[in-house]
């Protein structure tokens, strides 16, 4: 095992590995895991990769597991990133591609996440896990506890769509639907956690669900032949996804994979609920709580995110910025990825293509630049959302 610490990510505050911990004991904010690289360097080369295992676990060396035996695994990551030329030529980029993360288990990204998350839970003794979620993250959480024979606690609002509340309760878990928004299920799983025995695994109050998803990171690389992209356009709720995958740029320069140059990170939220675009647009390091956040991609409805600052640095660092697009523009986007290329996205997903085009009209991004797009998601969880459009 390479892991080294945990470490806060805003005040540097050591923390012990290999124990159950959730935010900064110091200043309350996110712990992120540091590594040996040197060592990992040694086994975990660019040459040894095409034989591994075809899911996130090929990149064992920056994964915190200790035992081999409590991976718990669905056969996550290794997502295709697919060329959209036919896209690409409606929008004018030649170079234009989708990170196709529908075609994880439970269908999204986060099933990276949850697969280290509760492979650490269970290697750290954990019997109960509780989140706050959107769907997604709920699904893909209870998919992994169940593969693990842990117990899992979900809260979700009352208008998540219906196929990630039903594929909770087939999937075993105990689901609780709540009048309000992800922030309001996260303070619940706080007030309950301690007296309940639970252990909450909400997005960066865990230190591992951002290495399950640093691993976009490392297949992005891996797949363009250790030549990152010039912009990567991410929809961003609470951001680990593109937090996990600045952490592993980091990680691959330091191993010596790839050299200093990075893609212009970009955020996309809806216009309904846009904290960190109006952040970015207000020169902030922290984001003011998003009032009356409302939007049908409802990944994206996080009014307040306490990766905020690793969200805007990344952002600002990369020379990248954040984006804000209409729910209008995010559904017509869903069909217009579907027809042209097959994918059917997550409204979440979609809102890279609306926001694509207004940054090139910004003059942000060029036609001669490599541009990838996440879908985080499949369309297919979001039925009622493209009934009602
Ligand atoms: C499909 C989809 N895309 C994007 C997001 C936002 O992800 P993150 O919280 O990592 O920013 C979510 C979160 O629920 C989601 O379900
Ligand atoms: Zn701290």
């Amino acid at each position: 095992m390479n892991v080294t610490h945990l470490e806060c990510a805003l005040c540097g505050t050591r923390h012990e590995a290999q124990r159950l911990l959730n935010l900064c004991t110091k200043c309350g904010k996110p712990l992120l895991v540091r590594y040996d690289l040197e060592k990992a360097a040694r086994t975990l080369t660019r040459e040894a990769l095409p034989g591994r295992r075809a899911d996130l676990w090929r990149y064992r060396e920056v994964l915190p597991v200790e035992h081999e035996e409590n991976i718990v695994s669905l056969g996550e990551g290794w997502t295709p990133l697919l060329k959209a030329s036919r896209l690409g030529g409606n929008v004018g980029i030649d170079e234009l591609y989708i990170k196709d993360e529908s075609q994880n288990p439970t269908q999204s990204f986060k099933a990276r996440g949850m697969a280290a998350a509760v492979s650490m839970a269970k290697e750290l003794g954990a019997k109960k896990l509780a989140v706050p979620s959107a769907g997604n993250a709920a699904g893909a959480l209870a998919a992994y506890a169940a593969r693990a024979g842990l117990e899992a606690f979900i809260f979700m609002p009352d208008d998540t769509p219906r196929a990630n509340v039903i594929e909770c309760e087939q999937t075993g878990a105990q689901v609780t639907l709540m009048a309000g928004l992800i922030t309001d299920c996260g303070a619940e799983v706080g007030r309950r956690k301690e007296p309940e025995g639970w252990f909450d695994v909400s997005t960066l109050k865990e230190p591992y669900r951002v290495e399950g998803k640093k691993t976009l990171g490392y297949e992005l690389a891996e797949q363009l032949n250790w030549e990152l992209p010039d912009v990567i356009i991410y929809p961003t709720g609470g951001g680990t996804g593109l937090i996990g995958m600045w952490k592993a740029f980091a990680e691959m320069e330091q191993m010596g994979w790839i050299g200093s140059k990075r893609p212009k990170m970009i955020t996309v939220q809806a216009a309904g609920c846009a904290p960190i675009v109006r952040a970015v647009e207000e020169g902030k390091r922290f984001a003011d709580e998003f009032p009356n956040a409302e939007t049908a991609a409802s990944g994206l409805r996080v009014p307040r995110a306490i990766g905020d600052f690793l969200i805007i640095d990344a952002i600002r660092a990369s020379g990248g910025t954040a984006v804000a697009v209409t729910d209008r523009e995010l559904i017509d986007a869903t069909a217009e990825i579907g027809a042209a290329e097959g994918v059917f996205c997550a409204p979440e997903g979609a809102a890279c293509l609306p926001a694509l085009r207004k940054l090139i009209a910004a003059g942000v991004v060029s036609e001669d630049e490599t541009v990838v797009l996440f879908n985080t998601g499949s369309g297919v969880k979001y039925l009622e959302c493209f009934s009602a459009s």
